[in-house]
């Protein structure tokens, strides 16, 4: 079968290969899966660079968390799943449910990811896909989706009349505007393009503030909701927009802390938080539970991820350049 993997100490797309691999076959409570679509996270950006957590990959290693595709064998005690079933893995593994019993294993790094054509996955760590999706659609779900949904739903709890700030048109603030819209919130959306931010109304964002031409885009944030702020703030940017989010944030509102993107610097005061009665809360993607619990949500609301672009599998440099660009708006696919 083929494959890429990042070459062990990789710090750049250099260190992306295509490879041969036998095709793995599936042992007691495993599937094998037919890989059919994956998609880009701004993570896989730090781990094909040798900037996340950890460092560099410590080994040869299939890149992308998130993919989508088929079951095409099973092993020995699999009751969960069937050949033919259309599946996606989870971000983490042996995360079923409840709180994280401890340090987390991810797929794409340190665990084998999902950028091949056949993939191993334990059916502990396996969701059935939604039915109104496609393999390219589905995959964009296990990091993204999730962390969207967490944030948002279970750990917001957002409510009609909620007003919700996404920072940014990347894949997570894109999925956040869905739900939230879903559950009938009113969304506020930052970009640093008037086309994405047209895009962003066009899915029913209500309001759309350009951070280049308004860095101070906290200040019309409390213009637009008439000086009370918004309900929660799904926090992508990190310490280079956290301060300006908890000017943002109303009273007793809420803080999903889930990036980076602006940046890993900082010394923010936290007093906004305390003045205002305001809570933060980490999101670390999610787990199986609350992956079937958005599948559902998808499915019933027939809400479709945004694709913004589709490689062929042979592009997936090609790929990574383009989500490195941010150009993009949502998600970037690769074809399998
Ligand atoms: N904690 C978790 O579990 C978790 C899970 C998923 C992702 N994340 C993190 O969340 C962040 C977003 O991930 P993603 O995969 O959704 O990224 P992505 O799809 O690559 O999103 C990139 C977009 O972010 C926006 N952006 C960049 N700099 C910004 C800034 N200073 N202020 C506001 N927006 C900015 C840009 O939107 P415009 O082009 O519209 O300006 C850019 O296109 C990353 O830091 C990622 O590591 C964390």
């Amino acid at each position: 079968m083929k494959a890429y993997e990042l070459v062990k100490g990789c710090i750049s797309l250099e260190g992306l290969r295509l490879v041969e691999k036998p095709q793995p076959e599936p042992g007691t409570g495993q599937l094998l899966v037919r890989m059919r679509a994956a998609s880009l996270n701004y993570r896989d950006q730090l781990v094909v660079s040798g900037g996340y957590f950890g460092g560099t990959v410590a080994r040869d290693t299939i890149p992308l968390s998130d993919g989508a595709g088929e079951v095409v064998d099973v092993g020995a005690a699999v009751t969960r799943f069937k050949s033919g079933d259309r599946v996606a893995g989870t971000f983490f593994l042996g995360w079923i449910d409840g709180p994280p019993g401890g340090p987390l294993q991810a797929r794409g790094a340190p665990a084998d990811g999902v950028l091949t054509e056949y993939a191993l996955l334990d059916e502990a760590d396996t969701v059935a896909i939604p039915n109104n999706l496609s393999f390219e659609e589905a995959a964009t779900l296990p990091c993204a989706g999730v962390t969207a949904w967490h944030a948002v739903v279970i750990t917001c709890g957002v409510k009609p009349g909620d007003t919700v700030l996404v920072l940014g048109t990347g894949g997570v603030s894109i999925f956040a505007l869905q739900f939230a819209k879903a559950a009938g919130a009113r969304v506020i959306m930052t970009s640093s393009s008037d086309e994405k931010l047209a895009r962003g109304r066009a899915l029913g964002a209500a309001e759309g503030i350009n951070y280049r031409r308004t860095p101070d885009w906290e200040k019309e944030v409390l213009e637009v909701t008439g000086n009370r702020g918004v309900d929660v703030v799904v926090e992508v940017g990190g310490p280079g927009t956290l301060a300006r989010s908890m000017q943002a944030v109303a009273f007793a509102g809420k803080i999903t802390l889930i990036g980076v993107l602006a940046g890993l610097k900082g010394d923010t005061n936290p007093h906004p938080i305390m003045r205002k009665g305001a809570s933060m809360h980490g999101i670390f993607v999610g787990n199986r539970a609350m992956f079937e619990s958005m599948n559902v949500a998808i499915e019933v609301n027939g809400i479709k991820p945004v694709v913004d672009k589709v490689f062929a599998f042979e592009q997936a440099a090609e790929a990574y350049r383009y989500q490195q660009s941010g150009a993009h708006f949502g998600k970037v696919v690769i074809r399998i």
